[in-house]
């Protein structure tokens, strides 16, 4: 009988499972209420009395044994399921990460300061809320200058001297009051007109407006910046230089671009003659240099200003600028793999 239950005890220790059911009946076999063990318990009355005391050590180790086995095994094997069914396999590639993306705007706006940073200008701020000093008088548009109404205001109702800015030109005024030439600086942000909202225009939008200055700048040199960006962002080498007004600038012209005429939409963007308007431009006026405090006898510059939306919308082919602002995901998911 001693020699049968070392036998089980062998057994016991050879025992491997590969699943918890395993050691369930396993569990069951030795340990239940009809298994070995119990068996074994029952014999005991009928074993001689000399012998009673080595039996029921046996027995006592093979319930050890058993107890720890289904113990290790059960640990061994939720330790294993737990691995497979929470984190998976470890070794694989981690999920794909549901990665937003950047807004067309802010995509072509980076692009514009990259480009321009690249050349040594650096990137100014102003308030959205202007006073009419920053906005107007400053860039040489005195109170009842006609070309004030080239850009419909808001105003705020209750002070005639405030409003919300038309253009960022406002932001150059504020750097030249208080920064020294050498100025080479570039100034993105939202600007505000009073216009009705079509596919073509908005009352909100945005522009860059550039500004350099130093001794010595001459129309030659905006020229060949221009010339530079264009290149840069557009890949086009070819762009004129239209005469043109602003108040602020003097002479001032507009920049067009050769955009080409390979498809139907070239046709249709640049009215069949291949020429894209771009931005503005010009020599700034002596009376906005002298109103910054600069004195236009010692330096001379050049400002330039772009709308954002409009070269988004060549760039991708965007036929109405208020998608812009509708934050329709289906429109600005398209923009996922852009930088
Ligand atoms: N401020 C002008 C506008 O908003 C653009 C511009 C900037 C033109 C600088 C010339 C020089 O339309």
């Amino acid at each position: 009988m001693i020699d049968k239950i070392k036998e089980y005890i062998d057994k016991v220790a050879a025992f491997q499972a590969q699943s918890l059911e395993e050691v369930e009946a396993f569990r069951i076999e030795y340990l239940g209420k009809k298994g070995h063990l119990n068996q074994f318990f029952a014999e005991f009355k009928n074993v001689p009395n000399d012998q009673k005391k080595d039996f029921g050590q046996a027995i006592n180790t093979l319930k050890t044994v058993s107890q720890e086995k289904v113990a290790e095994l059960k640990e061994t094997l939720e330790g294993k399921q737990e691995e497979e069914g929470v984190y998976g396999d470890l070794t694989r590639p981690a999920e794909p990460l549901q990665i937003g993306s950047r807004h067309p705007i802010s995509i072509v706006k980076n692009e514009i300061i990259n480009i321009f940073s690249n050349i040594g200008f650096n990137v100014s701020e102003g308030p959205e809320i202007e006073d009419d000093w920053h906005n107007f008088t400053a860039l040489n548009l005195p109170e009842y200058h006609p070309a004030r109404d080239m850009q419909d205001t808001f105003f705020i109702q209750t002070d005639p001297d405030i409003l919300l800015r038309t253009h960022t030109s406002s932001v150059q005024v504020r750097y030249m009051e208080n920064n020294e030439p050498p100025i080479r600086t570039i100034s993105p942000g939202r600007v505000f007109r009073n216009e009705a909202i079509s596919a073509r225009s908005h009352c909100i939008f945005h522009q860059v407006e550039g500004l350099y200055i130093d001794k010595d700048v001459s129309f030659a040199d905006l020229k060949q910046t221009l010339l530079y960006f264009t290149k840069q962002m557009f890949g086009k080498s070819k762009i004129r230089l239209r005469p043109s007004y602003f108040p602020f600038t003097e002479p001032s012209a507009e920049v067009d671009i050769y955009w080409g005429l390979e498809t139907e939409t070239d046709y249709r963007i640049t009215k069949g003659t291949g020429w894209l308007e771009i931005m503005g431009c010009g020599m700034v006026d002596p009376n906005v240099l002298k109103n910054c405090g600069i004195d236009p006898s010692e330096y001379s510059g050049f400002a330039f200003g772009m709308g954002i939306e409009r070269i988004a919308m060549l760039l991708y082919q965007i036929g109405d600028i208020r998608m812009f602002y509708e934050n329709d995901v289906r429109f600005l998911e398209q923009f996922k793999s852009s930088i």
